[in-house]
C-alpha cells in the first residue's frame, strides 16, 4: 500500500505511532524502557533492512515496459506472447557483474541484461548480458571465476592480478575477455548497450518442431561507450551515472527501446555445424544465421519502490513458457538450478509470490506453506493423486516442456568437439577484424594500465601476455613494449 504522507505514522499493527521523536523514558533523564514497543520495532526493523545482495550482479537498475511483436514467427514457436501483434508487460534490470551493491557503475565489466515478460502463459525470463559470449563452458567453473573477479581474501581489495590469473589460465575465456577489454567494456549508459541471450535456447512450434534460437536486443539509442579516461573522471561525482541516466530519461518521457532480433538454426544443423553451437564462448556468424527482427521493447515506467521492485526481483533462465525452452548448453542447464536457489537464499522460499515476481496468470502449484507464504490452497488437496480434482500434471504430454534427444554414458569431459572448435579464433577475429585501429590502440592502453598501475606481478603478467599473444600477437607485442 503506498504511504500517504498527509497522515500521521502508525505502528506496524496500524494503530497510531506514539512518537517518532522521543523514546519512552523514566522521567526526562531516566532509562529507556523495554516496553517501548514502537522504539524496539523501529530499531529491530532497521537492523533487518538489508537482505543478502546478489553474489554476482549486485549493483543494478531497472524499469518496467512492454514488448510488441511485429513479425510472424508461428512457424518456429507457439509461445503466445511471441505471436504477431501481441503486447506483453515486462521488467528489465541492468547490472554490473563483479561490483557490490554500492559499487560504481563505471567499472570495466560485463553488464547484465535481465528481462522478465509477464506473459499470458506465465513468466518468461531472459537473463542475458550485454555481450554475446561468456567466460567459460562449464557451470563447475562459474564460482571460481566470480571469486577471481571479486576481492582478495586477505585484504578485501579488488585485484587485476587475480582476474588475469584466472583468465590467462582459462583459454576458453579469451573471446569474452577480448570483448571486455575492448571498446564495449564500459557502456556510456544502460540505454546505449545491446543485450544478448548469449546462450542458444529452443523454440517449439505447434507441431512440436524444435528450432535453436539466439536472441539479440539491439539498442535503438545506438551503441555508445565510455573511454577508460572518461570513466575514471566521472566516477567521483557520479558513481551511479547509469542509474541516474536510466531513471532520468524515463522520468522525462524519453523512453529507451530495443529492437528484438533472433538467429534461428534448424534443429538438425546443430549436430554437424562447424563449431559446437551450444558453446557460449562462440557467436553464430550472421552470414550463416542472419538476424530476423521480431519486435521491440520499450521501457516507460520507473520503479516506485526500488527495493520491492528491483532489489527483490528474481530472474531465472528456468522461467520458460510453452513454445520456448532450454538447450544442451551445459552452462545454461547449470544456471537453471543456480538462480532459483539464489532467490530462495536471498528472498525466501516464496519469492515468486512477491508482486514483482508473481506471474499475472493464476498459479496452481502443489508446493505450499513456507516462510512468508500468503497464498493458500483453500480446501484443495495438497497431494497427488487425489479424488478431489487437480490430479497429476500432464503438461509434458501436450508439449509444455521443450526437450531434445540425448544419449550416452555419464562422463566428466569437455563437450563434443566440432571441426572448428577452438578458444582463440573468434577472439582474434573480434580484435583484428572488428575493432578499429583506434580501438586497438585503446585496448593496448587498457592492458598497459592494468599491468603497470595495479597489483599485477609475475608469473601472471607473463601468462597474460602469452594469453594475449594467442588472441592477437600485435596487441601482445605493443603491450609488452610499454610495460
Ligand atoms: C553456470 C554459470 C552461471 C551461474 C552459476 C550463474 C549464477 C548467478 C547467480 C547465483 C546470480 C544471482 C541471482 C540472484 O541472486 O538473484 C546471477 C545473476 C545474474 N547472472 Fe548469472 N550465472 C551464470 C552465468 C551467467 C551467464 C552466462 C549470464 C548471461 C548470459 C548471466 C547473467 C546474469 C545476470 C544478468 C544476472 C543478474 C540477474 C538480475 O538482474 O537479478 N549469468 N548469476
Amino acid at each position: 500500500m503506498p504511504i500517504d504522507p498527509s497522515k500521521p505514522s502508525t505502528n506496524t499493527n496500524g494503530s497510531p505511532a506514539p512518537s517518532d521523536e522521543y523514546s519512552l523514558t523514566v522521567g526526562a533523564d531516566g532509562p529507556v524502557v523495554l516496553h517501548d514497543a514502537h522504539l524496539i520495532d523501529t530499531l529491530a526493523h532497521f537492523n533487518r533492512e538489508n537482505i543478502p545482495e546478489r553474489k554476482p550482479h549486485a549493483k543494478g537498475s531497472g524499469a518496467f515496459g512492454h514488448l510488441e511483436v511485429t513479425a510472424d514467427v508461428s512457424e518456429y514457436t507457439k509461445a503466445s506472447f511471441l505471436q504477431k501483434g501481441r503486447e506483453t508487460p515486462m521488467l528489465a534490470r541492468f547490472s554490473t557483474v563483479a561490483g557490490e551493491l554500492g559499487s560504481p557503475d563505471t567499472w570495466r565489466d560485463v553488464r547484465g541484461f535481465s528481462l522478465k515478460f509477464y506473459t499470458d502463459e506465465g513468466n518468461f525470463d531472459m537473463v542475458g548480458n550485454n555481450t554475446p559470449v561468456f567466460f567459460m563452458r562449464d557451470p563447475m567453473k562459474f564460482p571460481h571465476f566470480i571469486r577471481s573477479q571479486k576481492r582478495l581474501p586477505n585484504s578485501g581489495l579488488r585485484s587485476p592480478n587475480m582476474m588475469y590469473d584466472y583468465w590467462s589460465l582459462s583459454p576458453e575465456s579469451a573471446h569474452q575477455v577480448a570483448y571486455l577489454m575492448g571498446p564495449r567494456g564500459i557502456p556510456l549508459s544502460y540505454r546505449t548497450m545491446n543485450g544478448y541471450s548469449s546462450h542458444t535456447y529452443s523454440w517449439v512450434n505447434a507441431e512440436g518442431k524444435i528450432t535453436w534460437v539466439k536472441y539479440h536486443f539491439i539498442s535503438d539509442q545506438g551503441v555508445h561507450n565510455m573511454t577508460a579516461d572518461r570513466a575514471k573522471a566521472i566516477v567521483g561525482d557520479h558513481p551511479d551515472i547509469h542509474r541516474e541516466d536510466l531513471f532520468n530519461h524515463i522520468a522525462d518521457g524519453d523512453y529507451p527501446s530495443w529492437t528484438v532480433k533472433v538467429q534461428l538454426m534448424p534443429y538438425d544443423e546443430a549436430k554437424d555445424y562447424r563449431f559446437n553451437p551450444f558453446d557460449i564462448t562462440k557467436v553464430w556468424p550472421h552470414k550463416d544465421y542472419p538476424l530476423h527482427t521480431i519486435g521491440k521493447f520499450t521501457l516507460d515506467r520507473n520503479p516506485e519502490n526500488f527495493f520491492a521492485q528491483i532489489e527483490q526481483a528474481a530472474f531465472s533462465p528456468s522461467n520458460t513458457v510453452e513454445g520456448t525452452g532450454l538447450s544442451p548448453d551445459r552452462m545454461l542447464l547449470g544456471r537453471v538450478f543456480a538462480y532459483n536457489d539464489a532467490a530462495r537464499n536471498r528472498l525466501g522460499v516464496n519469492y515468486e509470490q512477491l508482486p514483482v515476481n508473481r506471474p499475472t496468470t493464476p498459479t496452481n502449484q502443489y508446493t505450499f506453506d513456507g516462510q512468508m507464504a500468503f497464498e493458500h490452497s483453500g480446501s484443495a488437496p495438497t497431494y497427488a493423486p487425489n479424488s478431489y480434482g487437480r490430479d497429476f500434471a500432464t503438461g509434458y504430454r501436450t508439449g509444455s516442456e521443450a526437450t531434445w534427444e540425448a544419449d550416452g554414458e555419464l562422463v566428466r569431459s569437455a563437450q563434443t568437439r566440432h571441426a572448428e572448435d577452438d578458444d582463440f579464433g573468434q577472439a582474434h577475429a573480434l580484435v583484428h577484424d572488428v575493432f578499429s585501429d583506434a580501438e586497438r590502440d585503446e585496448l593496448v592502453d587498457t592492458l598497459v594500465d592494468l599491468m603497470t598501475n595495479f597489483d599485477m606481478e609475475e608469473p601472471v603478467i607473463g601468462n597474460a601476455l602469452s594469453y594475449w599473444r594467442n588472441i592477437d600477437a600485435g596487441i601482445a607485442e605493443a603491450t609488452e613494449g610499454r610495460i
